[in-house]
């Protein structure tokens, strides 16, 4: 099972997204480990980006992250983090697949609504850097033998 970082920007916030959003999730089959909403703070959003320190976008991105509150959650299931990106779409909106978050709700990718988790590696560090281990909540469904082929106990 693995688990990725889903962060619902500023932008999904302010535009009443949260729950659409978060509908696609829960309707793919995954399942929800933790969730947050919260002011990011300057120190957390460059913690976050630092992999984008001195790119082009990396000002405007701090920017926008910190503009107003977001939704950050934990998703879990098999193959998490390829299933949640392939969800939200391409980083532009306008190479996202109709269907997906971005393609259904974006034009900019500057206003790209979210973010997730890119690697397996990255979902761990950014798990961390998100929550603390006892927000992080094991749990089971009464379906998830119906969505997960292996089901842990
Ligand atoms: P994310 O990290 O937000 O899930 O998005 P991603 O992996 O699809 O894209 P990434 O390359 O990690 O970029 C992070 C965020 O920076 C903004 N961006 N702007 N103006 C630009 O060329 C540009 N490129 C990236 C987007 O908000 C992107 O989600
Ligand atoms: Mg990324």
């Amino acid at each position: 099972m693995e688990r990725t970082l889903v962060l619902l920007k500023p932008d999904a916030v302010q535009r009443g997204l949260i729950g659409s959003i978060i509908k696609r999730l829960e309707d793919r089959g995954l399942r929800i480990v933790a969730a947050k909403f919260m002011k990011v703070s300057q120190d957390l959003a460059e913690q976050h980006y630092a992999v984008h320190k001195g790119k082009s976008f990396y000002t405007g991105l701090i920017e926008y992250i910190i503009a107003s509150p977001v939704l950050a959650m934990v998703w879990e299931g098999p193959a998490a983090i390829a299933a949640v990106r392939q969800t939200m779409g391409a980083t532009r909106p306008t190479e996202a697949s109709p269907g997906s978050v971005r393609h259904d709700y974006g034009l900019e990718v500057g206003r790209n609504l979210t973010h997730a988790s890119d690697g397996p590696e990255t979902a761990i560090q950014e798990v961390a850097l998100w929550f603390s281990d006892n927000e992080l909540v094991d749990w089971q469904r009464d379906f998830d033998r119906w969505v997960f082929e292996t089901v842990d106990d």
